[in-house]
């Protein structure tokens, strides 16, 4: 699978959101990655369906929607009548994985499932079969701007290893602390979706910025 540039909005200009959508578009982004956060299940608090509907208006680009919220079965209708292209939701704040999973592609979205860096791989081994992607996140979830965590490597190799042997179309992203240095290495584990938030919006030249991982993660994964 090719390799995707997600910029994360977090990292962008709150007061300026359409315009920032619109910058990573036109800068080459291939999706916008929309990070929600419940003050509960993560310590801080960003957004909802009302600016998932605008970001919607804005922008074109595929809106990869991350939930970082308990019970995230009580919003997944909202998040994809808003606009979400993808849902991703935490093991941890799953008791029923297989069946939120398998609600978020009923609701016409498709279904990630997202692992905390303490979480092992064998979480999702049984669900594989049942998502479009799996998110190993490289950060502890909450803030941008934080240090990649290069342990999660293995992981991300054992679960491409999984993804190829049954022949799934499943993408594998990663999020948090990707930046030039970071990106190479986790492509070469094997992730094709790569999440940049500080990275992409922090840079003067967004599109520059998107360019540079592109050809960063795909020479990675040449070699
Ligand atoms: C962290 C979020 C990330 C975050 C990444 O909780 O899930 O998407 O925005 O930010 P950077 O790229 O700055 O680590
Ligand atoms: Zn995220």
């Amino acid at each position: 699978m090719s390799v995707r540039i997600a910029p994360s909005i977090l990292a962008a200009d709150f007061s300026r959101l359409g315009e920032e959508a619109r910058g990573v578009e036109a800068g080459g982004a291939d999706w916008l990655h929309v990070d929600v956060m419940d003050g509960a299940f993560v310590p801080n608090i960003t957004l909802g369906p009302v600016v998932v509907e605008a970001l919607r208006r804005a922008t074109k680009l595929p809106l990869d929607v991350h939930l970082m919220i308990e019970r995230p079965e009580r919003y997944v209708e909202d998040f994809v009548r808003a606009g979400a292209a993808t849902v991703g939701v935490h093991v941890e704040t799953c008791p029923h994985l297989h069946r939120t999973l398998h609600q978020i592609r009923e609701a016409g979205a498709r279904a990630s499932v997202v692992l905390n860096p303490s979480t092992p791989a064998g979480a999702i081994e049984c669900v594989l079969g049942d998502v479009d992607q799996v998110l190993v996140m490289t950060v502890n979830p909450g803030f941008g701007g934080q240090k990649f965590i290069e342990s999660m490597l293995p992981k991300i190799a054992l679960i491409r290893r999984w993804i190829d042997e049954r022949g799934l179309a499943v993408c594998l992203e990663v999020d948090g602390g990707i930046a030039p240095g970071t990106i190479g290495r986790a492509a070469r584990a094997g992730a094709d979706v790569f999440v940049a938030g500080t990275a992409v919006f922090g840079a003067p030249d967004h599109a520059a910025a998107i360019a540079a991982l592109r050809g960063e993660a795909e020479a990675a994964r040449d070699v």
